[in-house]
């Protein structure tokens, strides 16, 4: 009975987290996916392509290793079948030659196994000591991620930047619970682990939108926990860098004033604009918001009618979120969604 119940809670422990997934998984989220496909075997970069080469490697030789089985189990049922009027096999034990050569064959397939996998832990593990390499910190939170650029004074959330060709150093942690960042096409990922950090590092060849997604099963929202790489020429980056050190917080529009003081007297309590007197720090950094492709942690593309949407109702975007559903009509929300999007 105890077996039962053990192999059950194996299995459920298995099937929980795709059942999940399918659970809180709706059109709009496919539709993300299949705009920024996370393909492992469509690398963009070279930490990402010495981990697809391990893949395809390993298909084949799996691939390999199936054909050969099926093939040895057709010739014996056939070859050994059961003929009318046959006597008992004869059954044989001991055979040291035969057991000696299965196992060498055997160990000797498992190391050529071996050859991708660790030249692409070489390529993983080791960080790359460029000196134009970008170095961010990257913090998950219940459901979104903080980045942070340390030596660049900069702090952003859901959208990873960076300049192509270079190597991009990724420090990352979690002040709740475990996550993990993973940007599939770009290569790698690691754990984001309350109370230590890990690294690995990321390299895009080409400029472009990458999507990613939190990989460890982290509550309500995890499968609304996206994140994105902005790859970026170095000088549109740079250019980027600059606007995010020196943003514009002046609002441009009357509509827009009026949404700098609704912001201030209802979300600067959570969140902080740089070059401002909000300093929330529970809720993502709005700075430069205006840049952000997306909201909501990734799950909405960034439009004033998206805003809206996710400002007058954030569970029902996002269920569990923090961000709490605020009393606002109609024109307090246009005005905030106003002062939000001119933010560059
Ligand atoms: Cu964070 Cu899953």
């Amino acid at each position: 009975m105890r077996g039962i119940r053990f192999r059950l809670k194996r299995l459920l422990s298995v099937l929980t987290p795709g059942v999940l997934a399918l659970a809180v998984g709706s059109p709009a989220l496919a539709a993300e996916g299949t705009k920024y496909p996370q393909a492992l075997l469509d690398p963009a970069g070279p930490q990402a392509e010495s981990l697809a080469e391990v893949i395809s490697w390993d298909l084949q030789v799996i691939t390999g290793i199936f054909i050969a089985v099926s093939l040895i189990t057709a010739y014996i049922l056939i070859k050994f079948r059961r003929r009318e009027g046959a006597d008992a096999p004869e059954q044989s034990h001991g055979n040291p030659r035969f057991e000696v050569t299965a196992w060498l064959v055997l160990v000797m397939g498992l190391l050529v196994m071996m050859v991708h996998p660790l030249k692409a832990e070489g390529v993983f593990v080791k960080m790359p000591t460029d000196e134009n390499a970008v170095d961010v910190e990257v913090i998950g939170h219940q459901w979104w991620w903080e980045i942070r650029y340390p030596k660049l004074g900069i702090v952003t959330a859901n959208e990873l930047h960076m300049p192509t060709g270079v190597p991009v150093r990724i420090r990352t942690t979690s002040v709740d619970v475990i996550h993990s960042f993973a940007i599939p096409r770009l290569g790698g990922k690691d754990e984001s682990i309350p109370g230590r950090w890990t690294q690995f590092w990321l390299q895009a060849d080409e400029p472009g939108i990458y999507q990613g997604q939190c990989m460890q099963l982290c509550g309500a929202s995890h499968a609304r926990m996206l994140a994105r790489a902005v790859a970026q020429t170095p000088a549109d980056f740079d250019a980027w860098v600059q606007s995010m050190k020196n943003p514009v917080t002046t609002p441009q529009t009357e509509l827009a004033q009026r949404g700098e003081q609704l912001f201030g007297s209802n979300c600067a309590a959570c969140h902080t604009v740089d070059g401002t007197a909000f300093k929330g720090k529970v809720g993502p950094n709005q700075t430069g918001f205006g840049y952000r492709t997306s909201i909501g942690g990734g799950v909405l593309e960034n439009n004033p009618q998206n805003l809206a949407r996710w400002i007058a109702d954030p569970q029902s975007v996002k269920p569990g979120t923090k961000m709490p559903k605020l009393p606002l009509s109609k024109d307090a929300i246009d005005a905030l969604v106003a002062y939000m999007e001119g933010l560059k």
